[in-house]
């Protein structure tokens, strides 16, 4: 499926950002600014539901990727549900309007406290990574009167062949339980009356460019699904997880929607339950940048350093993952030399280093640039570090651009803050 307002311009942009005038953007907005492709993003949901069409299907898009109400509510309107791993992300869900039963709940580490408000909102579903985790549940839905439904993610134990920092679906990771321990819960599923177990869930990592490994933990999940309807365990839900990959370098090879749709209807042929999938990075990544201005070059004896406005802080992933991300200058090469920098950051860490070694044409302090692939885990994993105030988000949609979380103000961020002059004893 050929993705069209993603692929990139001869100006290095992608299409979804060829009508908004960025310069004049930057210059109302201020930068660092994120800023999100609505068309984009759409292009993408759609996609992957056509792509999906021939199955009873349900996206569960992972908000940890881009929560921001707006994207939310975009990809709701487009009949997403949603993936949660928080309280925090349960009421940014249902504040954009996503049904509580279009939402499952991952995650290792479960408070009581945001068990009983999904249960109290009805969210759809629990993936369920621990056995003290079924334990809670039950406990709380019994003290309740309610009942939860259930799945249980599997760690089917293979290599997702991507970043280690982002690999979770190896026996050595502390995600999911082993199907032998699941095996075990669904025998012995009488002693947990209040939750309804008959679900199985997987998320083997995330960025992955091959499908092999998908395949392969999709081939372990079948097999025990028919195990366990063999022992008379009806599977109603099969959520095979996130971490469809995502092109962040021009002629990066990632798989499309028809593709891993493909592998999934093959897995899963014969299977009558829901199928859920959870994107997060896939729907979103590739429709936002962060437009940054040059703040100078600075030449030291070993290299050139090109010093932006955005830092680690907006977006870690190059800090944290060694990540690449695609840098444009806004307004091309305009008859400038081609210039070889490592594009940092003013934070105050080496690790503040957005390229090592990469060339652009020659900038000079002003000059806008846009570092790409930034609409998934870019805000959305971004701190004040520094005390660098969060900057703006903007959604573009053909020329125009609306706001969608302004800059965060100092009285903002020291909010919170106080003396220690009241003390007490706890
Ligand atoms: N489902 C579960 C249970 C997950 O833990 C995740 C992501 C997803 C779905 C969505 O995965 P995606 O489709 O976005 O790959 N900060 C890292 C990515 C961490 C992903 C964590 N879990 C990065 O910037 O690469």
């Amino acid at each position: 499926m050929e993705q069209r307002v993603t692929r990139l311009g001869t100006n290095g942009l992608p299409e979804a950002f060829q009508q908004v005038d960025l310069a004049a953007l930057a210059a109302r907005e201020g930068t660092p600014l994120y800023v999100y492709a609505a068309p984009a993003i759409r292009e993408r949901v759609r996609g992957l539901r056509e792509a999906l069409a021939g199955l009873d299907a349900g996206i569960r898009y992972a908000v940890k990727a881009n929560g921001n109400g707006a994207v939310l509510r975009l990809l709701a309107e487009e009949g997403a549900g949603a993936d949660i791993v928080s309280g925090g992300e349960l009421q940014r869900a249902l504040r954009a309007g996503i049904a509580a039963a279009d939402i499952v709940f991952s995650g290792v580490g479960k408070s009581d406290a945001e068990i009983a408000l999904a249960l109290e909102v009805g969210i759809g579903r629990f993936n369920i990574e621990s056995r003290a985790e079924l334990d809670a549940i039950q406990r709380i839905a019994a003290a309740r009167g309610d009942r939860a439904v259930a799945s249980v993610r599997i760690n089917p134990d293979v290599d997702a062949q991507t970043h280690a920092k982002i690999s979770t679906g190896k026996a050595e990771n502390k995600f999911g339980v082993s199907i032998d321990e699941a095996r075990a819960w669904f025998a012995a599923k009488a002693q947990w009356p209040d939750v309804q177990l008959d679900g199985l869930h997987m998320h083997i990592g995330s960025q992955l460019l091959s499908l092999d490994p998908v395949r392969e933990a999709l081939a372990r999940m079948a097999a025990f699904w028919k195990e366990l309807d063999a022992a008379g365990h009806a599977i109603a839900s099969i959520d095979v997880g996130g971490g469809l990959g995502v092109r962040y370098r021009e002629g990066e090879h990632a798989p499309d929607a028809r593709e891993y749709a493909d592998a999934i209807a093959r897995a899963l042929a014969g299977f009558r339950g829901r199928i859920l999938v959870e994107p997060g990075r896939w729907l979103v990544a590739e429709a936002g940048l962060v437009l940054t201005r040059a703040m100078l070059e600075k030449h030291g004896e070993q290299r050139s350093f090109l010093v932006l406005d955005a830092a680690m802080n907006d977006l870690l992933r190059p800090s944290l993952y060694d990540a690449w991300h695609d840098i444009v200058r806004i307004g091309g090469a305009d008859g400038r030399d081609a210039t070889t920098y490592d594009v940092v950051g003013p934070v105050c860490e080496t690790g503040d280093t957005f390229a090592t070694g990469r060339t652009l044409p020659r900038c000079e302090a002003g000059d806008l640039v846009a570092i790409l692939g930034a609409g998934a885990y870019a805000a959305s994993m971004g701190s004040t570090y520094n005390s660098r105030p969060l900057p703006a988000e903007v959604m573009v949609d053909g020329a125009r651009y609306a706001v969608v979380r302004r800059r965060q103000s100092l009285e903002e961020m020291l909010g919170g803050e106080q003396p220690a002059t009241d003390w007490k004893t706890p």
